[in-house]
């Protein structure tokens, strides 16, 4: 293969990575998100100050949750940009390691554009956080993987944090909303605070279904292959087939159609004109590096095989 048809490779698998399939679950996001946001940029611009409120979008890992967010956020750093308003209205971070309350305020100050360079106490550097939110028009935080909130360290640090995100969102001059987007842990947070699960919006992102789902995935793989220009195999719209994909993505959202452009990619290095299941055993071979005999593309009893064990090593998952 020549330099010139890899570099042609890479150019269509980034395109169909950076591709983003809008669903009934993203659009319900979408209208919770700009209900807040115009509920808070009514109450500004009246004068008003009510608490904020909160999303908490939950769902496994691979589930797409983070692409969700992140294309939210690039929507309404656009329109802002389009309006010639230069506020960011929504802030994106990932809660840092170990969740303390102090590191989680300098990792959000930090994503204000504040880099605190001298070692300061919590209360200051929260301050410190309102003050920046305020100045900067921030009306909400994201915090990604927002489960590590309580993966270490002792309840009371927990509470600590907890009551602080809550005290934003209650701050009589500038309340801050929060997105928070987690795997299933962030429920035991939600539950754990009565008041915070109180003030949040909870979306939730459903494993797939093989036997409800099943359009579905059927329709992802016809739709990838359009886009790659490849003809589908006929064997792809079969149940077997589409319970095997969905069964080897773990039946989360996201993974499925990592799988499917994995598969693409093999079908483009191999320079086949048809995806075929052949591609799907491969790719799934290549991304874990499993022997065939743990491969739900080629055994006959797939479904005893844990896919999230076997991907568990890759960064995918
Ligand atoms: N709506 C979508 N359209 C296209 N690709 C998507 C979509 N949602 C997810 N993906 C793809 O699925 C993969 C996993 O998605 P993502 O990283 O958002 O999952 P996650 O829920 O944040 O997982 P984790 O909990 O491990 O962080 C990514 O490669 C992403 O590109
Ligand atoms: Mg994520």
């Amino acid at each position: 293969m020549t330099r010139k048809e890899l570099h042609q490779i890479s150019e269509t698998i980034a395109k169909l990575r950076a591709h983003f399939v809008s669903t009934e679950r993203y659009t319900t996001i979408e209208e919770q998100f700009h209900l807040l946001l115009q509920k808070r940029r009514a109450d500004i611009k009246a004068g008003r100050t009510t608490e904020a409120r909160c999303i908490a979008l939950i769902g496994g890992s691979g589930s797409g949750k983070t692409t969700a967010i992140e294309r939210l956020c690039r929507l309404n750093a656009q329109s802002r940009k389009r309006s010639k308003t230069n506020t960011h209205e929504v802030v994106s971070l990932r809660v840092p390691s170990p969740a303390t309350l102090k590191f989680v305020g300098q990792t959000i100050l930090r994503s204000l554009g504040y880099d605190l360079r001298t070692d300061r106490q919590a209360w200051y550097i929260w301050d410190l956080v309102r003050f920046h939110a305020r100045e900067r028009g921030v009306l909400f935080l994201h915090l990604d993987e927002a489960q590590d909130l309580s993966a270490r360290g002792t309840e009371r640090e927990r509470q600590a944090v907890v009551n602080m995100l809550k005290s934003l969102m209650q701050d009589p001059a500038w309340p801050v909303g929060f997105i928070l987007s987690g795997t299933h842990e962030l429920k035991g947070i939600l539950n754990f605070d009565a008041q915070l699960g109180r003030r949040v919006y909870p979306i939730q992102l459903e494993p797939l279904d093989a036997l409800n789902d099943g359009d579905d995935v059927r329709g992802l793989v016809q739709a990838y292959c359009r886009k790659s220009v490849l003809a589908a195999a006929d064997t792809l719209s079969s149940a077997d087939f589409t319970a095997r994909l969905a069964h080897a993505a773990a039946n989360e959202f996201g993974l499925v159609i990592e799988l499917i452009i994995a598969a693409i990619e093999e079908a483009l290095i191999a320079k086949q004109t048809q995806l075929t299941p052949r591609m799907f055993v491969d790719a799934f071979r290549r991304r874990s590096g499993c022997i065939d005999g743990l491969n739900p593309f080629l055994i006959e009893d797939f479904e005893r095989i844990d896919p999230r064990a076997i991907l568990s090593r890759l960064e995918v998952l």
